[in-house]
C-alpha cells in the first residue's frame, strides 16, 4: 500500500468534488461489450410471451427472433445465449430433444446466422434440463445423475449446435470431465475454431428460481441439483473446478449466480489470468428488476451491479438487463 501523505495536506475528497474529476479517476467501468444478452424461445408463431416471475424478460417464437436481435445488434451487444422453453409433451426421461436438429435452439441458431451472419456471437447451453422430464441437467437413474453416460449425450448435443453455427459452445450441466470430451469431440469434427465457454463454477443455488420457469422446468424438477452443482460454502473448490477446466481446454471461464459470488471471480481472476465472465442470474434480476419497479430502489442500481462484476475482473456479464442498459448506458449515473 503506497500512501503519499496525511491529513490536512492529503484529502481524498478533493478528486471527488467535480463530476468531470470523477470521470476522470474512475478506475472501472461499463460499455455495450461487457455484454450478453439471454434469449428464450418457445414454439408457436408470432408469439412474444411474458414470464411471470422476470418482468421485462419474454420469450420468442422463432419468427420473432428478429425483433429481439436487431435491437441487440443496434446496441452493439457482441453476444446473445439462447435458452429454450420446451413443451412437456416433447420432454422425456433422456432428454433426447437435445439431440434434435429441429429442436428451438437449433432453428433459432440457423435463422440467426442465416440472417445475421457473424454481426453477432450465439453461445449455447449445453445440459440436459430443458429437455427431461425430471429437470435435470443430466441422466437421472435410481435417485442419482449419471455422470459419463451423461456427458456422451452432452457431446453430441454441443456437436450438433457447432454444426447449427453455434460459436460459443457453454457446458453449464457440471458434469466432470465434459470439457475435455467436448473438446476433442469438436477438434476431431475440424470445429477447432468453436469455443468453449465453461460454466465452471455453478452454485446449487436458489436464485435460479424464475429461470426454470422461464423454460418451464419449475414444476417438473425432481429435488435439487447438490450432487452436481457447487455448495456455495466453497471457494477453494471453484478453483479446482476451474483449473481442470482450463486443463481440459475452457477457452473462458463461467461464475453463477453473480453478486453473491464476486469473490469468487476476483480470485479465479488472480489465479490464472483467464477471462472470467459472470452470469448476473435470474434471482438477481427479478429482484432488482421488481424493486425498481415497486420504487423501493432507482434504476442506477443495475449500472452498480454490473460495475460491481467488472471491478472483481469480470471480462463480461450475462444480463437480463443487457438490452435496456444497452440502450441508454449514458444516461445512468
Ligand atoms: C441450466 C441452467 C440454469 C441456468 C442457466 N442454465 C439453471 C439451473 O442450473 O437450474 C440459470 C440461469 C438463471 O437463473 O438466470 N443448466
Amino acid at each position: 500500500m503506497i500512501i503519499t501523505g496525511k491529513y490536512p495536506n492529503l484529502r481524498l475528497r478533493r478528486n471527488r468534488k467535480n463530476d468531470w474529476s470523477r470521470r476522470l479517476v474512475q478506475e472501472n467501468n461499463l460499455s455495450v461489450n461487457d455484454l450478453i444478452l439471454p434469449i428464450f424461445l418457445i414454439d408457436g408463431k408470432n408469439k412474444k410471451e411474458s414470464i411471470k416471475s422476470m418482468p421485462g424478460v419474454f420469450r420468442y417464437s422463432i419468427d420473432k427472433i428478429p425483433t429481439i436481435v436487431d435491437k441487440a445488434i443496434k446496441f452493439k451487444i457482441p453476444m446473445i445465449a439462447l435458452f429454450p422453453y420446451t413443451n412437456k409433451s416433447i420432454k422425456n426421461n433422456l432428454g433426447l430433444e437435445a439431440l434434435n436438429e429441429n429442436n428451438l435452439v437449433c432453428r433459432a441458431i440457423r435463422l440467426i446466422k442465416k440472417k445475421y451472419r457473424n454481426k453477432i456471437g450465439i453461445m449455447c447451453d449445453v445440459a440436459l434440463d430443458p429437455y427431461t422430464s425430471h429437470g435435470h441437467d443430466g441422466l437421472l437413474k435410481k435417485g442419482k445423475i449419471l455422470n459419463d453416460e451423461t456427458v456422451e449425450i452432452l457431446i453430441n448435443q454441443s456437436l450438433l449446435q457447432a454444426e447449427m453455427g453455434c460459436d460459443v459452445i457453454a457446458p453449464s450441466d457440471m458434469m466432470d470431465g465434459r470439457i475435455g470430451k467436448i473438446r476433442k469431440a469438436l477438434d476431431k469434427k475440424n470445429f477447432d475454431e468453436v469455443q468453449i465457454l465453461s460454466y465452471a463454477s455453478k452454485y446449487a443455488s436458489s436464485f435460479y428460481g424464475p429461470f426454470r420457469e422461464a423454460i418451464g422446468s419449475y414444476k417438473t424438477l425432481k429435488g435439487d441439483k447438490k450432487t452436481y452443482q457447487m455448495d456455495f460454502r466453497n471457494s477453494s473448490e471453484a478453483l479446482r473446478e476451474v483449473a481442470l477446466d482450463i486443463k481440459e481446454g475452457a477457452d473462458i471461464v463461467m461464475v453463477k449466480p453473480g453478486l453473491p459470488y464476486l469473490d469468487i471471480i476476483k480470485s479465479i481472476k488472480e489465479n490464472f489470468k483467464i477471462p472470467v465472465f459472470a452470469y448476473q442470474v435470474s434471482g438477481e434480476y427479478s429482484m432488482i428488476k421488481n424493486s425498481i419497479n415497486k420504487k423501493i430502489i432507482n434504476e442506477n442500481i443495475i449500472i452498480e451491479t454490473l460495475i460491481g462484476f467488472k471491478r472483481a475482473g469480470a471480462s463480461a456479464i450475462v444480463t437480463y438487463f443487457a438490452d435496456e442498459i444497452a440502450k441508454d448506458l449514458k444516461n445512468y449515473k
